[in-house]
């Protein structure tokens, strides 16, 4: 396993299922982890279980709803004041909804928790990523990125709202967010990539329960994104979609450059980072 001691390591979304396990993972390795949990008594809890399972006491809890981008703000200057300095962030926070609901500031529910918040907090976390370099982001998207198309006319799936389509163009705005990123960070020491962790046992939704209890378990589930966190092998690895701790083929879609372009300057605007 990869020494992580002296790395300051962020994961949203680590209270429950894939996050909780890679920050336990991380935090096994030795990290100084930072959990960003929405909700401060599942947290604690989260918290106090991944200190007990690995005697690793530098586990710290960050309180955020990440629906929220004056939220994301409030966290990134949180976290840049106690934290300075930072290793890897891992953007898992997620969720998939079956009915359209709507996020503090009016967004797709979806849209603004798996794309807009990880887009913002990791551009406002790059002081600290750059301090730390050579750092890591990793993203958790999904293999269902390639049921999505990024629609201008209706981002906010307000005409037509199918959970698969519009879970699957949040997940497709995050695989194409990562390899612009990934563009506009070379001369930055800090790689970005995102990945598929296969389909697991958590409390994500869009899956009857009989279904899930069959599934592979959390832990599985986390296996990629801490390889992408920690394998020495993949140090200068950016850009790139990995499924099963491989490298993989994302969806012809996204690599459409003039779509990702578009969809960055979008999202600086909807996100007010521009
Ligand atoms: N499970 C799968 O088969 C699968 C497949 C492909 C991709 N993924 C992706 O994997 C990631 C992890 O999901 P999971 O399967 O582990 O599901 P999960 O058990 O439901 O975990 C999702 C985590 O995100 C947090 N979260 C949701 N909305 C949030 C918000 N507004 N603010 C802050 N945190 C929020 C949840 O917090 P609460 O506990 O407070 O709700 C929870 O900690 C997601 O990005 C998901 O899309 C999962």
């Amino acid at each position: 396993m990869t020494d992580m001691r002296g790395r300051v390591c962020v994961v949203t979304g680590a209270n429950s299922g894939i996050g909780k396990a890679t920050a336990q993972g991380l935090a096994a390795a030795g990290a100084t982890v930072l959990m960003v949990c929405r909700d401060r008594a599942r947290g604690t809890a989260a918290q106090q279980e991944i200190v007990a399972a690995t005697g690793n006491r530098a586990v710290e809890l960050w309180q955020a709803d990440l629906a929220s981008l004056s939220e994301v703000r409030r966290l990134a200057a949180e976290l840049l004041a106690a934290h300075p300095v930072i290793h890897v962030l891992v953007n898992n926070a997620g969720v998939m909804l079956e009915t359209r609901q709507l996020s503090a500031d009016g967004f797709e529910l979806q849209f603004a928790v798996n794309h807009l918040a990880p887009f913002l907090l990791t551009r406002l976390l790059e002081p600290a990523l750059a301090a730390g370099a050579p750092s890591r982001v990793v993203n958790v998207s999904s293999r269902v990125h390639s049921m999505g198309k990024i629609d201008f006319d209706d981002l906010q799936s307000a005409r037509k709202y199918r959970m698969f389509a519009s879970y699957g163009q949040s997940k497709l705005a995050c695989v194409m967010a990562t390899f612009d990123l990934a563009e506009r960070w070379q001369p930055l020491d800090i790689t970005v990539n995102c990945l598929h962790p296969g389909v697991i046992d958590t409390n994500l939704g869009g899956m009857p329960g009989f279904v899930k209890k069959l599934l592979p378990k959390a832990d599985k589930g986390a296996r990629t994104s801490l390889h992408l966190a920690m394998a020495p092998e993949l140090a200068d690895v950016t850009g790139h979609y990995f499924s099963g701790c491989k490298e993989a083929k994302p969806s012809a879609r996204a690599n459409d450059r003039d779509v990702r372009h578009r969809l960055w300057a979008e999202t600086e605007r909807l996100t007010g980072i521009a």
